[in-house]
């Protein structure tokens, strides 16, 4: 049964007639060797044959049309191809969350430029032969400066190749594509955008946890809770006020300035607060508390990046329940509490 779904759906997604592409392709291929010399230059005459409007004119029966862009392709396929990049949104992990369009770049590209946080499965899309460069940059050391990233990818694709650079969520998220797409228009060098499904999208997903509601959440926010020198300058009054909602990217390792912060400003210490660490991959987990219990909830629970942090949001506000796989978390009493300390809500309370 399972071979015969698949070989419907093959069949549905591929033309009826491919054979006579196939056999066309077959008898054409020592004489695109002779005229392509070039190993690289001709990977992309074929790339350009098979999918372009070569193909449709064969499958379409035209052979003098075929024939015309046959010959125009072989006396330009000849030429240096013009490297080019494109910055590739991947998601939060899950290879489903792919675009199509991520797709397409991925099984192309000649050169593969890795962020850490792109999940190791999404590299399953890519041509096997496809140089793999990991430029990781771990919030603990051990990273890839943006300038030996930005030298990477103007020096690939100078040298002619299509280059994924591959990043967690989206590019334009928090995720430094500004600088790569400045170094790369500078150098002359064409570079496109592939939008990803951001981490904080992907995880409120996970969750069922609604961003905006009709009724009570007409703006949301997305914000970072560490720069390169600490914690960043927010306008905290504002995010502290009774209807914000945001999510707080990079923000575990500074939950509690976080929390001291909002507090400061006024924020209520029952306001809600979900987490969503590792969301989209096997090992995610999401919990609900309060701002006041943000930072015991973070180190008792041990989480860590990559998380994100909701503020303001909860499942009461859509008239929906707290999901079985979200746990919730209350600190405990303890009798040594000091006096003047915000006692915690609940993770459905409201402020
Ligand atoms: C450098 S930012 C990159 C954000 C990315 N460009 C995006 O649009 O999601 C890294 C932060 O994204 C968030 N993040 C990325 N992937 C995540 C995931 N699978 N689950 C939870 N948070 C994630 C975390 O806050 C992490 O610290």
């Amino acid at each position: 049964m399972l071979a015969r779904a698949i070989r419907a759906r093959i069949e549905a997604l591929l033309p009826a007639n491919l054979g006579t592409l196939a056999a066309r392709a077959q008898a054409l291929r020592r004489r695109v060797k002779e005229a392509v010399t070039d190993p690289m230059a001709r990977r992309r005459l074929w790339e350009r044959l098979l999918q372009g409007p070569f193909r449709h004119a064969v499958l379409a029966g035209a052979e003098a049309e075929a024939e015309r862009i046959l010959s125009h392709e072989l006396k330009v396929g000849q030429r240096q191809p013009a490297g080019r990049v494109a910055l590739i949104g991947c998601g939060p992990g899950d290879p489903d969350l792919l675009t199509l369009k991520a797709l397409q770049h991925l099984e192309a590209a000649d050169i593969l430029v890795i962020d850490r946080l792109v999940d190791p499965r999404i590299l399953d899309y890519a041509r096997r032969d496809a140089k793999r460069i990991f430029v990781g940059k771990d919030p603990h050391g051990g990273s890839t400066a943006q300038s030996e990233i930005n030298r990477i990818l103007v020096r690939e694709a100078q040298a002619g190749k299509l280059v994924a650079r591959l990043k967690g969520g989206d590019p334009f998220v928090f995720g430094r594509a500004a600088e790569e797409m400045g170094a790369l228009q500078s150098a002359g060098i064409s570079v496109e955008v592939v939008p990803g499904v951001t981490a904080a999208h992907a995880c409120a997903a996970r969750v069922g946890l609604p961003v905006t509601s009709r009724e009570r959440m007409r703006q949301f926010s997305v914000v970072t809770g560490a720069t390169a020198k600490g914690m960043p300058g927010l306008d905290w009054a504002a995010l502290a006020a009774p209807e914000a909602a945001f999510a707080v990217y990079m923000g575990v390792g500074n939950a509690s300035g976080i929390r001291a912060n909002l507090l400061s400003a006024g924020a209520s210490p029952a306001t809600p607060v979900v987490i969503v660490e590792n969301g989209t991959r096997a090992n995610e987990r999401a919990v609900a508390t309060t701002l006041a219990d943000l930072t015991d909830c973070v180190s008792q629970l041990g989480l860590h990046a990559p998380a994100v942090i909701f503020v303001g949001l909860d499942w009461a506000d859509a008239g929906l329940a707290r999901p079985d796989h979200v746990s919730a978390y209350r600190r405990q009493p303890s009798p040594h509490r000091r006096a003047e300390e915000p006692q915690p809500g609940t993770a459905e309370a409201r402020p």
